[in-house]
């Protein structure tokens, strides 16, 4: 496996690794959620790439980048045992040089949920992965179904922009207790750690309303919400019930499938979770 940080070395590299190449973006401190996408990119590509570079332009000024959990002896081992090529871990001197002023910035799809909630993020997101794209030139790019409107954000760009590649969007990794994975976990103590399971159990009894025949989405938004609310240490951001490829709020009845997604903040700990009805 080889670790690199400049372009040049990134852009030799690559070079001599077999086509296709995946790439899997990553901000570190792995999980078994990034290994799963490892895992995907070892399965259809010939090459892999992962980048590692906690990207501070996605980050709101009260966010938590200088916190940032890191590990990364422990990142190159897990991505060594996974039979990765090639590590790109960039500063952040490599990707925003002195002078730096070009952003990619996605419209509507950006707007709701997330976007709503944290202002700047997925044109931070955006230019990053654009970026990375731009360097690694891979033919597929892995990413999570837990950042579900980030998938979508990245789809919208890869297709505007005419990047020639294929996104992966892959299955969301929980504990055996349902909490979807994320490193943003650690920063829980044990009764935040318990009640936020509460996340994964009203997706699970959205799923069974849904599986008797409950199409509202009103209806659908208020079990998550009355769930969440009777949680003492959880406190509900926002709830949303839409499509999944415009994330536009779906009033009335569901006719097709139906992206419902949530951000909760648990303690101080702002956690998201999804599920994707109609599948
Ligand atoms: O999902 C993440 O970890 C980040 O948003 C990404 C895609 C690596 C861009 O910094």
């Amino acid at each position: 496996m080889i670790t690199v940080s400049t372009i040049a070395e990134l852009r030799a590299a690559r070079q001599c690794l077999p086509d296709p190449v995946g790439l899997v973006p990553t901000m570190g401190f792995l999980h078994e959620g990034h290994l799963s996408l490892v895992r995907a990119a070892r399965d259809e590509c010939a090459g892999v790439v992962v980048s590692i570079f906690v990207n501070p332009t996605q980050f709101g000024p009260k966010e938590d980048l200088s916190i940032y959990p890191h590990d990364l002896p422990r990142d190159l081992r897990l991505l060594e045992a996974e039979g990765v090529d090639l590590v790109w871990i960039p500063t952040v001197e490599v990707m925003y040089p002195p002078g730096y002023q070009t952003w990619v910035d996605v419209m509507d799809v950006t707007k709701p949920l997330e976007g709503a909630m944290r202002p700047g993020h997925f044109r931070g997101v955006a230019t990053v992965v654009a970026k990375l794209f731009n360097a690694v030139q891979p033919q597929k790019a892995y990413f999570g179904q837990k950042d579900a409107q980030q998938a979508v954000v990245i789809q919208r760009m890869v297709q505007d922009m005419n990047f020639p590649l294929e996104v992966v969007v892959c299955p969301i990794r929980r504990d055996a207790d349902g909490l979807a994975l994320s490193s943003r976990n650690v920063y829980l103590n044990p009764a935040e750690r318990q009640a936020a399971t509460v996340l994964s159990r009203s997706l699970l009894a959205v799923q069974t309303a849904y599986q008797s025949g409950e199409r509202n989405a009103s209806a659908l938004r208020k079990i998550i919400a009355a769930m969440i609310e009777a949680e003492p240490l959880a406190h509900l951001q926002y709830v949303s019930c839409a499509a999944p490829d415009t994330l536009q709020e779906i009033e009335g009845v569901i006719t097709g499938r139906a992206l419902l997604s949530m951000a909760v903040y648990v303690g101080a700990t702002r956690l998201i979770d999804n599920l994707v009805l109609g599948e």
